[in-house]
């Protein structure tokens, strides 16, 4: 319970966070970068980082924690499911999600939020954490807060 309470105050403070330094800049990869890192920097997770839709693939973006696999095709893994849906996916245990992309042994759970503009997906945010049934309704709705936050630096598909 206090470490969910812990985690909302963090929700709080990272949003604080964001707000002016992505109002005073517009270039997409410093935005991202940012963003990635202050996520890293408040909660610790194991993988924090982007993968921007490159015609039928994702290919990775600025990310904060150890190196990962640089393409994904669509469809493929937890983030290809999330840029097919259109939809946050949430994996409590990657072991049993099919065709989960391990790019690092350590990961045991992970949350894909698609960043849409004008309805098309151009990039997911991915989070993996090295605690199983790490993300709940609660990570879900900041996590989709942050990506509306980072459409407008997008440009049009
Ligand atoms: N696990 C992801 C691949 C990306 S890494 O976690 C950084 C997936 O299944 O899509």
């Amino acid at each position: 319970m206090s470490a969910r309470l812990d985690r909302s105050e963090s929700y709080k403070s990272l949003i604080h966070r964001l707000e002016p330094l992505l109002a005073g800049e517009s270039d997409l990869i410093a935005n991202l970068a940012n963003t990635a890192a202050e996520i890293k920097d408040i909660f610790g997770f194991w993988w924090v980082g982007f993968y921007l839709v490159k015609g039928e693939e994702l290919v990775l973006g600025p990310f904060q924690g150890p190196v990962a696999c640089t393409r994904i095709p669509r469809g493929k893994g937890v983030c290809g499911a999330a840029w097919e849906s259109k939809e946050v996916v949430v994996v409590p245990d990657v072991h049993h999600f099919p065709g989960h992309i391990a790019c690092s042994a350590a990961s045991n759970s992970e949350i894909v939020v698609p960043i849409l503009v004008k309805g098309t997906v151009v990039a997911v945010l991915d989070i993996d954490s090295i605690e199983f049934d790490d993300f709940g309704p609660e990570d879900v709705r900041y996590f989709s807060h942050i990506a509306r936050m980072l459409r407008p630096k997008f440009p049009l598909p």
